[in-house]
């Protein structure tokens, strides 16, 4: 069993929580993530990997289905089944000189600890996170504190920039170098978003969030197409080069799921 150590609410609908892991945390890489399962008879669900403190991790997730629900729900105290990881591979860090990491809605979870790695292996840290509005951001002033500069947007422009990170990162591109990029937030933001590095050939990761089951390469259900290969994200992945992934198939797929959490939640209600 492993114990929930907090567990808070940080916008609408999105939750963080940490769970006491030790050989997990011990391990912990940015880019990896975690199958968790909240009780014996549940369903296995991918998170990233968002924080590491001592011997436990945080997760970060929107309360989208019954299980994210269900896990919105525990509190400090309360037992997870099962927690496995880190699973994946982890993030390409190395110093490239000057880094952009992007994050987009609950994506945002994934980037503090990236800039985190990236600043301790030497590159200039420039944040971009973005949401729908102000009520949806998160971890702003642990992007702050991390990162040599931070850009916040949001779609409605209730709070810092009114905008897409897409028009942030392509503005940087226009004036200085950046030598890597990355993206992490729903596969049509990190679609465009990656588009506009495309033209500047500068490195660009995204982190890919297909349907994971067994989060170790058995099930097939996480594949995607990447520079015209199936590969598989939990274990080839879940980065890659932004540059060579497939979009529209792994969009196809993930509406496909939609439909299935719609009516799983309904289920779940009654
Ligand atoms: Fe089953 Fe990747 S989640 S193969």
């Amino acid at each position: 069993m492993y114990q929930v150590e907090e567990a808070t609410q940080l916008a609408d609908r999105v939750f963080q929580m940490w769970i006491t892991a030790p050989q997990v945390a011990r391990h912990a890489r940015a880019g990896q993530f975690l199958v968790i399962r909240a009780h014996e008879n549940g369903e296995r669900i991918p998170l990233t990997i968002s924080a590491v403190r001592g011997d436990a991790v945080r997760v970060i997730f929107m309360s989208v289905g019954k299980t994210t629900e269900y896990l919105s729900t525990m509190k400090k105290g309360d037992a997870l089944s099962d927690v496995a990881g880190p699973l994946g591979k982890p993030s390409e860090i190395k110093n490239y000189g000057t880094v952009v990491v992007i994050g987009g809605g609950v994506g945002i979870a994934s980037t503090p600890i990236i800039a985190r790695e990236a600043k301790e292996a030497g590159n200039h840290v420039i944040g971009i996170i973005g949401a729908r509005n102000k009520d949806l951001l998160i971890l702003e002033d642990e992007m702050a504190a991390v990162c040599d500069e931070l850009f916040v947007t949001t779609d409605d422009g209730s709070k810092g920039i009114h905008g897409f990170a897409a028009s942030v990162l392509e503005q940087l591109l226009k004036e200085r170098k950046i030598d890597c990029v990355w993206i992490v937030g729903p596969a049509i933001m990190m679609k465009v978003t990656s588009n506009v590095t495309r033209p500047y050939g500068v490195l660009t990761f995204v982190s890919l969030n297909p349907i994971m089951v067994d989060g170790t390469g058995m099930c097939g259900s996480c594949r995607v197409t990447v520079g015209g290969e199936t590969k598989f994200a939990c274990v080839d992945g879940p980065e890659f080069d932004a540059h060579q992934v497939d979009f529209d198939s792994l969009m196809q797929r993930q509406r496909m799921y939609v439909d299935e959490e719609k009516a799983s939640v309904e289920h779940y209600h009654h």
